[in-house]
This record gives structure tokens, C-alpha cells and sequence, in this order.
């Protein structure tokens, strides 16, 4: 008998280079691996992308692709909701229909940040922008045609080594300018992919893993202050040679063409509560991500 696959959609993204690196390190041996990039699985491509899967049949989807640039969907929302919704309603329909396991991303974005305090689950959505309303989207096409087979985990301030993030734009410009202003008004938790992936496999290794989670590092802080901590940590891991003057804006003040919610921490009790994943607190996450910047 073969072992059963795991695939992986979006194998280049931050979250698919990291589950692809970790996954040696997982605790799934009994499983095969495959992780598929664009051009592998072309999520626009409705029709080849099915075939895909019903040529490998795989056992369980980690669905790490997405249409991720918040600001450029706002005048490019079909391309957005053809992504993050359409097809996601096609995998989730096949996963139903295959019995296959369906692990879906999601955003702290399917709010509208109106809470004073950290949103949990099955809080009310209210996605200020297209991007949000794209994954809000697709997040009900999976509870429509998969809910049995599916957990989706809602993330936020994603960030690693790989790709483009807060953590290495940040490095850029505290390189290339003399001061950076940063927004203070907008409140949220920065999210490591590593504690990302631990928690997709367990999840993996849970067949129970059913619903709508939230993941997020330990602690809620601002923009500003995120700004203030990569400095003085790659100040001091040597990947800054000095520290230049931060200061905080209003996000009024940082014109960009989506709207973000004020305030989107995420309540992730339920995720601690059901799986054995990494709890640590986002400075200790984000040091493991300088450490591993400083290195290369
Ligand atoms: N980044 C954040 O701050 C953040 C916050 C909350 C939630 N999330 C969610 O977390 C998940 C992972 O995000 P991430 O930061 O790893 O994203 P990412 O680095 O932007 O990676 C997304 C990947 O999806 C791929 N992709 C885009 N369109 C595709 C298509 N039509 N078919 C197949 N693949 C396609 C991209 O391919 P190319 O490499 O070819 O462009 C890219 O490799 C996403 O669901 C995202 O919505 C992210």
C-alpha cells in the first residue's frame, strides 16, 4: 500500500517554503510530501488545477496559496475572488467529494477591527477591503461544501525569511534611509510562518482538526512598535550597523489603497487549547527569524 500525500499549494509563498523546509523535522513520517508552485498548480486555472489533484489524489491539502496583495486587489478583484474564493470553493468541493483533508490560511482581514478586544472564531466578519472579502469568501465556500472535511486558520503579519514581508522591508529601509516613520494606530499580533507550520502539522496529525482556528504569535503590539523591535534585535545580531530614528505616524498619515482594520489580535485559545503547538511570544519568534537572516 503507498503512504498517503500531503500536498501543498503556493510552494514558493512564505508559508509553503516553510512548510517544505520544516517538514522533514514533522511529525508525519507515515505521510508522502509533494509541494506544488504556480506553475505545478495554477489556482486561475480552475479546470488543470483540479486534475492536478485528481491525478495525485492526495489525502490532505494545505492550502498555502493565495492572492495576497492587499493593496493591487482593490483594482483587481476579480483576479482576487477567481483565487482566494473560486478556486477554493473548487478544492473544497473535490476534498468533500474525494474524502481528502482540506487545511485552509486565512486573514485577520475577514475583520473590520471595531473590537476592543481580541476576535475570536466565530466573532462577526466585516472585511473592510477586497482582500478580505476575497478570503472571507472562500472561507465560506469551504464551510458550505466542506465543513467536515476542512479547518481553515485565520493568521496575521505573516513573516519569515523568505519572500517580501513587514520584517525584511523593514530591514531594507532601516538600511537605506536616515529615519523611517511608522504607523502606531493599528493594532495586531506579528505571526512567525515557523509557528505557522508547527501548527498545520499537527493539525495534520489531528483528524479531529474541524472548524475555524486563529493563529498568531503571543502578544498584540503596533506597527510602530514591530518597526522598534526589528531594529534593536538586528542591531544587535549584527545585521545593522547602527540604529536611525523611528517615529510613529497615524495610519491616516500612510496613504495606501485598502483600508486595514485598527485593531485585529486574534483570540487563538481554542488552537492552544486543541493542539500541541509552539506558544512562544512573537519577540522570541521574531529573533529566530533575524538569527536566520544574519546567517545568510
Ligand atoms: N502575509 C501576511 O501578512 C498574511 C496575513 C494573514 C494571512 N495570510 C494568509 O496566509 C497564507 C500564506 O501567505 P504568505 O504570506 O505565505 O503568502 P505569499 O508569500 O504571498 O505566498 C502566496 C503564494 O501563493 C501563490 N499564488 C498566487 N496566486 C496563485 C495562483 N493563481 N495559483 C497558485 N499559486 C498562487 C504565489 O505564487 P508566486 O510565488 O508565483 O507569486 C505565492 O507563492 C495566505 O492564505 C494569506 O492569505 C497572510
Amino acid at each position: 500500500m503507498t503512504s498517503p500525500l500531503i500536498v501543498v499549494t503556493g510552494a514558493a509563498g512564505q508559508l509553503g517554503q516553510t512548510i517544505s523546509r520544516l517538514w522533514s523535522e514533522s511529525p508525519l513520517p507515515q505521510y508522502q510530501f509533494k509541494a506544488l508552485d504556480r506553475s505545478e498548480l495554477d489556482l486561475s486555472q480552475l479546470e488543470s488545477a483540479i486534475a492536478v489533484l485528481a491525478e495525485l489524489k492526495p489525502s490532505v491539502i494545505v492550502n498555502a496559496a493565495a492572492y495576497t496583495q492587499v493593496d493591487k486587489a482593490e483594482s483587481d478583484s476579480i483576479a482576487a475572488h477567481l483565487v482566494n474564493a473560486e478556486a477554493v470553493g473548487r478544492i473544497a468541493a473535490w476534498s468533500a467529494e474525494n474524502d481528502a483533508r482540506l487545511i485552509h490560511v486565512s486573514t485577520d482581514f475577514v475583520f473590520d477591527g471595531t473590537s476592543k478586544t481580541p476576535y475570536e472564531p466565530d466573532q462577526q466578519t466585516n472585511p473592510l477591503g477586497t482582500y478580505g472579502a476575497s478570503k472571507l469568501a472562500g472561507e465560506q465556500q469551504i464551510q458550505a461544501m466542506a465543513k467536515q472535511h476542512s479547518a481553515i486558520i485565520r493568521t496575521s503579519w505573516l513573516y519569515s525569511e523568505y519572500g517580501n514581508n513587514f520584517v525584511k522591508a523593514m530591514l531594507r529601509l532601516m538600511r537605506e534611509k536616515e529615519q523611517l516613520s511608522v504607523v502606531n494606530d493599528q493594532i495586531g499580533s506579528p505571526t512567525s510562518t515557523h509557528g505557522l507550520a508547527v501548527l498545520i502539522f499537527a493539525m495534520i496529525l489531528n483528524r479531529n482538526a474541524a472548524g475555524i482556528y486563529h493563529w498568531t504569535d503571543g502578544g498584540s503590539i503596533s506597527w510602530f512598535e514591530f518597526a522598534l523591535e526589528i531594529q534593536r534585535q538586528a542591531v544587535q545580531e549584527g545585521l545593522l550597523s547602527k540604529a536611525i530614528p523611528i517615529s510613529p505616524i497615524p495610519a491616516s498619515e500612510y496613504l495606501a489603497p485598502a483600508r486595514r482594520p485598527a485593531y485585529s489580535v486574534l483570540d487563538r485559545s481554542r488552537a492552544l487549547a486543541d493542539f500541541d503547538c509552539p506558544s512562544a511570544d512573537w519577540k522570541a519568534q521574531l529573533n529566530l527569524v533575524i538569527k536566520e537572516l544574519g546567517s545568510k
